[in-house]
Parts: C-alpha cells; structure tokens; sequence
C-alpha cells in the first residue's frame, strides 16, 4: 500500500473529489465486491460505477466491508437513459442509492446526452439539481456530451455540470470537448484513461500499451505504459478513473504520484491522438438502440 496521498480536483461548487479514482465498468456483478475492496485497501478513495453496470450493489458492500468511513470514499454513479424524466430520474437516485447502500451519492451524472429526446436530457438534469438542493447528492455532472450538448444544456438549466466525463486517452484526445470543458468550469473526467475501450474493441491488449512512445517515456521514468498514461492525465488537471479487477494492475494505477513527466513529454502524447473515437458515436445514442431497463433496488 502506497502512502502518497492522492491529490484532489475541486469541482465548482467547491466539493474536493481525489483525481484518482477506480472504474467498474464490465466487472462483473460477482466480482465487484473483490474488486473495490482491493482497490480501497490500495488506498483509492475514489468509485466510480453506473446504474448501467449492474455492480452498484457490490461497490456499496465493499465500501462497507473496507471500515472507512462513509464520508472517506467519494462515490460517483450514473443515470441511465431508460431512466431520463424529472420523477424518473429522481427515482433513479432512490434506485442507485438503495443498490449502493447509502443516502448520499458524491457524484451522480447523466450517463449520456439523448440528442433525439433533448427534452427528456433536460428533465433528468433538472431532478439532478433537484437532487443537489435536497442534498441527496454531493455535485452534479454529466458524461459524454459534446459542446454541443453542453450548450443546449446550458441554456436550460441553471447549475453548471461539475464533471464531463468522456472518452479520453492518448489515441482520443477531444482537444475541443476539453477546451468547452474548461471554459465554463467544468471539469475533464476520462473515461477508458488507459485507453480501455480500444482493447475491447481490437480483442487484445495493443495499442496504447504497446504505444513506443508510450513505452519509450515509461522507460525513462521506470514506470509502465499505463502509469505515463496516468500521469499524463493528472499534470493536464483532469480527473482518470482507470479500471482493472487484476490486483497488480489495481496497485500499479494507484503508484503514479512519484514521477513527473516533462512538458515535452506530455506534448509527445498528446500528439499521438488519432481522432478515432473508441466507444459509441454520442449523437446516435437513443433509447430504442441503448435503452433497457434498471432494476429497482
Ligand atoms: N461514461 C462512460 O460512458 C464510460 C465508458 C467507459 C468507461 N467508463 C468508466 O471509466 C472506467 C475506465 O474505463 P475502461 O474500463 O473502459 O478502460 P481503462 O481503464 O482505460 O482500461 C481497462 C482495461 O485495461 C486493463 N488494464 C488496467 N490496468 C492495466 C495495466 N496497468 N496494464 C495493462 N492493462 C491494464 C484492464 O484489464 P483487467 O481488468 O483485466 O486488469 C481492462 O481491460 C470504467 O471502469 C468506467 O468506470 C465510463
């Protein structure tokens, strides 16, 4: 266990959240409770699931089992589509909170932008901010929108989303999501940070990993590829929550606080942005092709 704390991001509505946290995203429901208590007991104080992954359940009874203190972990989940509509999406909360075993969510977003049904988007975001000012959860946000699903949402609603969590890693950068991000203040999550998405999609572990780049700048700080992948997301101030139900690979995410990369470096990898983005297209999600059913708590 690493004793180097994790440096937290304040979001904009001044609640601290570690920048370093733990995915669960295809861990599977029978394997979530194992996963999460390895990841807290290297020191993450950090979760994030989704209503969608099916694992919330086992992420609250890991938290339970590790003996910290509820106030100690920041717990992040996601609203799913199916549930978007301003008492639906309050029930969503009721339905994750319940899953997760507690009555405060830290961090509770909209999974996705439904560029068709933007009405529905609206009302979700809207029983988040409901959510905010009853204090059942911590700061609001969302996950994969565009500028353009950022501005429409702006122009509705009046609390600023304190995350966007996105595809980003080194092949997929989004330098225009990024610079929207920060100019109203929200602030970059990445999601696959280690660039995940592109090894469920190839069936293999290349890619980013066996990047030489990559690999070249690990080599010169002794560190893995995944770690400079890690690292390169923390000196540019975003948040990474990498995923990994393998406990070596769960201890070596949680071990990049020690090294730095150089502004050359980082300037390196970003350069490797491919423009091609791994997960679904945001504008074609719509519930008749994503939409199912989450099951109460
Ligand atoms: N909002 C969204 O739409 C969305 C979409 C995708 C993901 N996410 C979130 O982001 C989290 C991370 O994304 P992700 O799971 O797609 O991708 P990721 O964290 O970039 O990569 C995970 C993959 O890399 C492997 N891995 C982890 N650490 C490694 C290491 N040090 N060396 C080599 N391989 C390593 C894992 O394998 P093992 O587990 O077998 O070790 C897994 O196959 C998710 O868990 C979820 O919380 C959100």
């Amino acid at each position: 266990m690493t004793t180097n704390p994790v440096p937290t991001l304040t979001l904009n509505n001044g609640v601290e959240m570690p920048a370093l946290g733990y995915g669960v995203f295809q861990t599977p429901p029978d394997e979530t409770v194992t996963a999460v208590e390895a990841a807290l007991s290297t020191g993450y104080r950090h979760i994030d699931t989704a209503a969608a992954y099916g694992n919330e359940a086992g992420v609250g009874e890991a938290i339970r089992r590790s003996g910290l203190d509820r106030s100690d972990v920041f717990v992040e989940s996601k609203v799913w589509i199916s549930d978007y509509g301003y008492d639906t999406t309050l029930h969503a909360f009721d339905k994750s909170a319940g899953k997760l075993g507690v009555d405060q969510i830290d961090l509770f977003i909209l999974h996705q932008a439904l560029p068709s049904r933007f009405d529905l988007t609206i009302e979700a975001y809207k029983a988040l901010e409901t959510l905010l000012a009853d204090g059942k959860v911590r700061a609001i946000g969302v996950s994969n929108f565009m500028p353009e699903h950022l501005d429409r949402l702006l122009a509705e609603t009046s609390v600023v989303p304190a995350v966007n969590q996105v595809e980003v890693h080194p092949y997929f950068r989004q330098p225009d999501v990024l610079a929207t991000d920060a100019a109203h203040g929200i602030l970059t999550q990445a999601w696959s940070p280690i660039g995940g998405i592109t090894f469920y999609r190839d069936g293999e572990h290349t890619s980013t990993l066996q990047d030489p780049t990559i690999v070249g700048i690990g080599e010169a700080h002794g560190k893995s590829p995944a770690q400079v992948m890690l690292r390169w997301h923390l000196q540019q101030g975003r948040s990474a929550i990498p995923k990994s139900v393998t406990p070596h690979r769960i201890a070596e995410n949680f071990d990049v606080l020690d090294f730095e990369l150089t502004d050359d470096e980082i300037a390196a990898v970003d350069a490797l942005d491919t423009g091609q983005r791994g997960g679904p297209e945001p504008e074609d999600i719509t519930l008749e092709a994503f939409g199912r059913e989450i099951p109460e708590a």
